[in-house]
């Protein structure tokens, strides 16, 4: 499956968003020193994880014509948890224990932040709901005909939110200060001739006043594709007209 989304990712991104998915696997070889170091200590999985995502970050850095020198230490974690991407990227990392996906563009472009996420659909269930959801997303979500993949695209797209706008905002946010509406809102692009997921482009209202203050939500925009067993969102901040 991971083979696939090479096939529609002209689709999901933009030409300028050099995106790249692989399975997860042992990389920790193609790790710089300072990498290594900062999962030496950590089980086999999390090493895995870890260096699966910076392989694919590195793969889709080399699309955008950019290579070790740019990253000589590495792609390192800041004290949040984010990447330290080379000077005018921006970018995004995500991982389930299969899949690992990594999304870059470069500054100055269209794009002043980016968050990708990945989950598997059956990850979610209803009880995590109660701690994600605002009490108009739940009635979405619970209300009419039951979308097998509502839960998992919901707490996607705040993941992504949430690794977009953090580095904009410089405070942590919660999953209920923001809010997921048109799940389901038509995704219209060209669209490649092959076997497609499901593509949406869902919109965000921000709750929390001093975000609100600080994000212009107009520029946030959502892409959401649903694949046999996993969700895939992305969340990108524009740079303003
Ligand atoms: C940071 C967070 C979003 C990561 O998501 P996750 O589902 O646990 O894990 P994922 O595999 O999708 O993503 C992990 C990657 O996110 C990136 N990341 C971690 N913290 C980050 C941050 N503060 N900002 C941006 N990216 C971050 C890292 O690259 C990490 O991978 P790595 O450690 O291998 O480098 C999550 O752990 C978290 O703290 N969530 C609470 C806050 C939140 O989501 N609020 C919702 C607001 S609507």
């Amino acid at each position: 499956m991971i083979q696939t989304i090479h096939q529609w990712q002209n689709t999901f991104v933009e030409d300028d968003v050099f995106l790249s998915a692989k399975t997860v696997d042992d990389h920790t070889d193609k790790l710089t020193p300072h990498e290594l170091k900062a999962i030496e200590s950590s089980v086999a999985a999390r090493q895995q994880t870890y260096s699966t995502g910076r392989f694919c970050a590195k793969t889709a850095l080399h699309s955008m014509g950019l290579g070790h020198c740019d990253y000589v230490q590495g792609l390192l974690r800041k004290e949040d948890g984010a990447v330290t991407w080379p000077e005018a990227v921006v970018g995004s990392i995500s991982h389930t224990n299969d899949w690992a996906i990594a999304v870059v563009t470069k500054l100055g472009g269209n794009y002043l932040s980016l968050g990708v996420d990945i989950e598997k659909i059956d990850r979610v269930d209803k009880d995590v709901l109660r701690h994600i959801a605002t009490d108009e997303e739940r009635a979405n979500l619970e209300s009419g005909f039951e979308l097998r993949w509502g839960r998992a695209a919901l707490f996607s797209i705040k993941e992504s939110v949430y690794k977009c706008l953090r580095p904009l905002y410089g405070e942590f946010f919660g999953f209920k200060d923001v809010q997921i509406k048109n799940l389901t809102a038509p995704f219209t692009k060209r669209v490649q001739s092959g076997i497609q997921p499901e593509f949406y482009a869902p919109t965000v209202e921000l709750l929390l006043p001093s975000l609100a203050n600080c994000i212009d939500e107009q520029r946030i925009r959502i892409r959401l594709a649903i694949l046999p067993s996993h969700v895939l969102s992305l969340v990108s901040y524009h740079r303003a007209d």
